[in-house]
């Protein structure tokens, strides 16, 4: 994972790159560290834990220089440490590296440059590099960098500077994220767009195998075969006003509240009203011919994401009647997948890139299917890589745990699935129409389980069971994808072991754990299910779990059945997911919140995970 960042100009370098980092440390945030050159030295302050020590760090020291580096980890290879921050430097304190992504065979590199005289002072990959380029070093850094990048394999977003060469920074790419900004007499280098949004807003995006050279006047790009590339830059509208928290505690739970507009911009997105007939309709960029093509369809994602896909495959399958499968991405590559031009692949991504998703669709190209991607980040990798992105518009999302993110890939699963059945002849204009406008009207059934007296109720749930050692989430249909969901939420940011299972398969093992001490999240909506899942709560309470339900409003009757009950509005059967999932996060938001833990940024995890 990790993030890295870049500045060469005029002006004073460190604080903008700190203010960088914080923008990266949804990447990483174990450790941190800046390299600046100046006189003739390059000056390395590195700081275990959050930017924010760095920042103090870099204040008490006085760091001064006008070109300089960053970086904020994730921890692969070697513990959080001082020593293992980046960046990492060569024998003689020459040349600094900092780098995001996994250098394969490192060990047996480490050991020739060992027996050939290299001094390591880390355990990290990425170390390896600094002394590969001081190895191949005669003179002229971009050569250097770019012999090293030929003989190496892995994935790199590299940034590297030389004592020698006191205006330049070295960068490349490859298989994880870099782009340039171009400012006026200066240069700027980042993992993603908004870290440097507030320096500039033109942006050009490198691609994989690419390196820049870039001096504060100039930007030379080319491939590490060095061949000359002439590359534009983009200018970047996005706003950088939605990365406050605006009086919230923490940006989960301003992002938990954001979810009705945020599903209220992805829907104005893609529906239309057709101005004759005034049926409203949506547009996926689908045409019939390319519908009839396909054969079957192909979902690919992680965590989160993943779960939008469980749930997509029952809008797909059962509007458009196509076959669909939904793969962890870090299987699909390894598993031979039967695929072929007649297949869809879907890549599902909040940020577009994570390493294993952007793996899957990568091999999925090799057999010549087409690649949707459904993405939140505007000019991510996925975005790039794909035939075609249908973007989410979410807005940021800060915190690690996803949310609105997660129901704004619904919404638009949902209306892709509503498209494919209009284009597939499964539904007329008429049924789309009115399935568009129950999904418009998930906004208010959303907005009502946010309200207060709902707050109150989960919040006092939350106190009565944060000290809960272990949690069962339980549900069948689109339901065994919420408690999925719900699981992974509580376990991620409150730290207490979380399992989701579906409730017809609980007695095939978990029902060994019920006991007095065992909470157990039931979604219990009303449906096709509902009396199954009656007698699993039955189940439950025969061995005195404790039975906090997620159900239907106005279902009096479940109350005497369970110990809690959280209500959700009403809503049409392909909604359920969407109103279900709300109580979940805000259940685990106010756990954790009880327990004291790092809603935003819990320990060990990375809101983008760009390694394999
Ligand atoms: C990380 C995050 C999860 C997220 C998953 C997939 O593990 O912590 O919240 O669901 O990556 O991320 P993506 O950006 O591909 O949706």
């Amino acid at each position: 994972m990790c993030g890295i960042t870049g500045y060469v100009g005029s002006r004073q370098v460190a604080p903008i790159l700190v203010e960088a980092l914080g923008y990266l440390e949804y990447r990483g945030y174990d450790s941190a560290g800046i390299a600046v050159l100046h006189d003739n030295k390059i000056d390395i302050s590195r700081s275990i834990g959050k930017v924010s020590s760095l920042k103090f760090l870099v204040q008490q020291k006085k760091v001064e220089g006008q070109i300089g580096l960053g970086h904020t980890r994730w921890a692969t290879h070697g513990q959080p440490s001082e020593k293992n921050a980046h960046p990492h430097s060569d024998c003689h304190g020459k040349i600094v590296v900092v780098h995001n992504g996994i250098i394969d065979g490192h060990m047996e590199l480490k050991k020739v440059l060992e027996n050939e005289g290299h001094i390591f002072s880390s355990q990290t990959d990425s170390e390896v590099l600094a002394h590969l380029i001081e190895k191949y070093y005669d003179g002229d850094l971009s050569v250097a960098v770019g012999k090293v990048l030929k003989n190496i394999l892995g994935s790199y977003s590299l940034g590297v500077m030389h004592v020698d060469h006191p205006g330049l920074l070295v960068v490349a790419r490859h298989q994880s994220p870099l782009l340039v900004g171009c400012g006026d007499n200066e240069n700027f280098i980042s993992s993603d767009i908004r870290a440097i949004l507030s320096q500039t807003r033109r942006i050009i995006f490198l691609e994989d195998q690419e390196m820049a050279s870039l001096t504060a006047k100039d930007i030379h790009i080319e491939t590490i075969d060095g061949k000359k590339i002439d590359r534009k830059p983009h200018f970047v509208e996005e706003s950088l006003e939605q990365s406050e928290k605006n009086g919230y505690d923490h940006f989960m739970l301003k992002e938990i509240f954001e979810q009705p507009t945020a599903i209220k911009r992805t829907l104005e997105s893609r529906v239309f009203e057709d101005k004759k007939s005034g049926l409203l309709s949506v547009d996926m960029g689908f045409d019939e011919e390319e519908i009839k093509n396909i054969k079957n369809i192909v979902i690919v994602s992680c965590g989160t994401s993943w779960h939008a896909g469980l749930i997509a495959r029952r809008y797909i399958e059962k509007l458009c009647k196509i076959p669909v499968s939904v793969e962890y991405a870090a299987e699909f590559r390894y598993n031979e997948p039967l695929i072929d031009r007649k297949t869809l692949v879907i890549g599902i991504s909040q940020s577009g890139e994570t390493a294993d998703t952007l793996a899957a669709i990568r091999e999925a190209k090799k057999y010549g299917s087409r690649i949707i991607a459904l993405c939140n980040v505007v000019g991510s990798s996925l975005s790039r890589e794909a035939d075609r992105t249908i973007y989410t518009y979410a807005g940021p999302e800060i915190g690690v745990a996803s949310t609105k993110a997660f129901t704004c890939q619904l919404t638009l699963l949902y209306l892709l699935a509503l498209d494919l059945a209009y284009k597939n002849k499964q539904m007329d204009g008429d049924e789309v129409s009115k399935c568009i406008m129950k999904i418009q009207g998930i906004t208010a059934s959303i907005e009502k389980s946010l309200s207060t007296e709902n707050l109150d109720k989960i919040k006092h749930i939350s106190c009565k069971y944060s000290q809960s050692r272990n949690f069962l989430y339980l549900g069948r249909g689109s339901g065994f994808a919420i408690a999925l969901e719900g699981a992974l939420k509580l376990k991620e940011i409150s730290y207490i072991h979380a399992e989701g299972y579906h409730a017809g398969e609980m007695k095939h093992g978990p029902i060994a754990l019920i006991d007095k001490n065992m909470p157990v999240v039931v979604l219990a909506l009303k449906g096709r299910r509902y009396d199954k899942i009656l007698a699993n709560i039955a189940e439950i309470k025969a061995r005195d779990g404790k039975v906090i339900a997620i159900a239907t409003e106005g279902d009096d009757a479940i109350v005497e059945l369970t110990d809690e009950v959280i209500y959700v509005p009403d809503v049409d059967r392909f909604m359920t997911p969407l109103v279900a999932v709300i109580p979940l996060q805000l259940l685990s938001y106010y756990i954790a919140f009880q327990r004291n833990c790092d809603v935003d940024q819990p320990r060990n995890l990375a809101k983008s995970v760009t390694v394999e």
